[in-house]
């Protein structure tokens, strides 16, 4: 078993007993007391004998990151007065040992090393003496320099002599605190709610829970995650650990910070496809790292699906193992999507887009998905972007391929009547919600007109707003959003996506 633990800072007895219940009430499995700035004794033994989780007492250092001036000597003192009173475990730092004998108690003792600003130079040599220490746990938590700490830590996990901790710290490293639990840590830090944690990159319980499915973290579970920086924002994890969940699906979808080079996003997958254990079983790639997915996949001769080659982005991996050997593909969600959108609201199939003039406004990333799709089933496209060369370059590469591409101007784009339009600007995205890239909407939009918005935050556009009180058909972005999301679950698992959970996620994370 993997501990879910909360570290609590205790200023008063009060404070320290509410905070207790409030783990205890959170799901957390144990507690560890910082009690580096509180040291009264008959408080510090009524605390730790009435406490309601087991709980290890710790008193940090200011040199070791902590904020106690106290000497080794009260420290150590404070520790045996809490393992008389019955604390479950107390934490020493190694450094004290080095230079101390351990406390009189009968207690078991975690030893722990800490480094605040990277990884020790020393790892090997730290190792050692923590397994030569008289510690029973051993404890190693460093920051995180990029995502590839992480595997650093599951190997000391997987070669453990002792029942070990190890964590990275910081945002990169938050994946170690989240599969501590698949690779056999003794425990795991969470923190009361987002925000109030004692170190960078740390969870709350209820999202580890919740969000990032602990309780069903097993060896065996596979790996999933969204691929970008920035990464924290992203909804992904939500929507597919929800699905994962309601389809009873033994898999963990993961934030997975990588920095934007090539280089960075080529380490990553290089070191994390082959580490044994982690069972990487499929990625969500999305800015900026959708050129260098296609980039990475055709250097390693994956399979890419072809409209995904001529786009020139990929924002799924599906990584089969199924065979014995490493089998990857690469796959665009996003332009199946636009299509399945549009040809759902029409009740048509996708070679009627063929009849259809579709209006493209952006050619950014989405416009240049959007353009290529169409153009790919057909459609007669016409496209506006705010700087023109990236249209008409867009235009000259899509055109007849098979149908006809052509940039134009906004006026002309408004004028020309087209029966669908799609914006694939971020104009009236949030938080500027007031805006649309239309400012008349009586000169294009009918009620025979198809309105589009590929942006879902927030749910419903001024864009939007303006085609349905023209009368117009709309499709809002959050389509395109869960429907690009349950294609890649399907690639990745094989099964049928709960897409009406997957909606309802997204949508209470939004903004009304
Ligand atoms: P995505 O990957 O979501 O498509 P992107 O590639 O950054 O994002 O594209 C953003 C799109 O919104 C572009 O078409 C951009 O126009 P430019 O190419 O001229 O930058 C468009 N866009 C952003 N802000 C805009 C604004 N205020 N008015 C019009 N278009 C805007």
């Amino acid at each position: 078993m993997t501990y879910l633990c909360v570290a609590i800072f205790v200023t008063d007895l009060a404070q320290a007993r509410r905070d207790i219940a409030l783990a205890a009430e959170s799901g957390a499995d144990m507690v560890e007391l910082r009690i580096d700035t509180f040291t009264d004794a008959d408080q510090l033994r009524e605390l730790v004998s009435t406490a309601i989780l087991p709980v290890i007492v710790t008193c940090r250092p200011e040199w070791e990151g902590g904020n106690s001036e106290a000497t080794d000597a009260e420290r150590i003192s404070a520790l045996e007065t809490v393992g008389a009173a019955g604390a479950t475990y107390l934490d020493i730092e190694l450094a004290t040992l080095r230079r101390n004998p351990p406390p009189a108690t009968d207690r078991p003792l975690i030893v722990s090393t800490h480094d605040f600003t990277s990884r020790p130079a020393k790892l090997g040599n730290l190792l050692i003496e923590l397994n030569q220490s008289p510690g029973t746990i051993n404890k190693i938590v460093w920051t995180a320099r990029s995502i590839r700490d992480n595997l650093e830590v599951f190997e000391l996990l997987k070669q453990r002599h002792k029942p070990t901790i190890a964590l990275c710290m910081g945002e990169a490293g938050m994946i170690s605190r989240i599969l501590a639990k698949k690779f056999g840590a003794f425990l795991t830090f969470a923190s009361l709610s987002t925000g109030t944690g004692t170190a960078a990159g740390q969870i709350s319980v209820r999202e580890m829970k919740e969000l990032y499915r602990w309780d069903a973290i097993n060896p065996r579970t596979k790996v999933y995650g969204v691929v970008a920086q920035p990464v924290m924002h992203s909804m992904s994890p939500a929507i597919h650990n929800a699905a994962f969940s309601a389809t009873n699906y033994d898999g963990i979808y993961l934030p997975l910070l990588v920095e934007g080079s090539y280089e960075s996003f080529k380490a990553f997958m290089e070191t994390f496809l082959d580490f044994e254990g982690l069972d990487l079983s499929g990625l969500s790639i999305t800015i900026p790292h959708k050129e260098n997915a296609l980039r990475y996949l055709q250097e390693r001769g994956g399979e890419i699906e072809p409209l995904a080659a001529a786009i020139g982005a990929v924002n799924t991996i599906v990584i089969d193992r199924s065979t014995g050997a490493l089998r990857l593909s690469g796959i665009n969600t996003d332009y199946a999507a636009i299509l399945d959108s549009i040809t759902s609201a029409l009740g048509i199939e996708r070679k009627d887009l063929a009849k259809h003039r579709v209006a493209v406004l952006g050619a950014g990333g989405t416009g240049r998905t959007a353009v290529a799709a169409l153009a790919a089933c057909g459609a007669g496209v016409l496209v506006w972007n705010r700087t023109s060369e990236k249209a008409e370059a867009l235009a000259q590469e899509f055109n007849g391929r098979t149908g006809q591409v052509a940039a134009t101007t906004l006026t002309e784009l408004i004028q020309s009547k087209c029966d669908i339009y799609i914006n694939t600007t971020s104009v009236g995205m949030y938080p500027n919600v007031d805006a649309s890239p239309i400012d008349d909407p009586a000169e294009c939009f009918t009620s025979d007109t198809l309105v589009f918005d590929t942006i879902y935050n927030p749910l419903k556009t001024k864009l939007l707003k303006q085609a349905e009180n023209r009368g117009a058909k709309t499709i809002a972005g959050i389509e395109m959003f869960v429907r690009q999301a349950a294609t890649q679950f399907g690639a990745w698992t094989g099964k049928a996506a709960p897409r009406e959970l997957m909606r309802t996620v997204i949508e209470r994370k939004l903004p009304k």
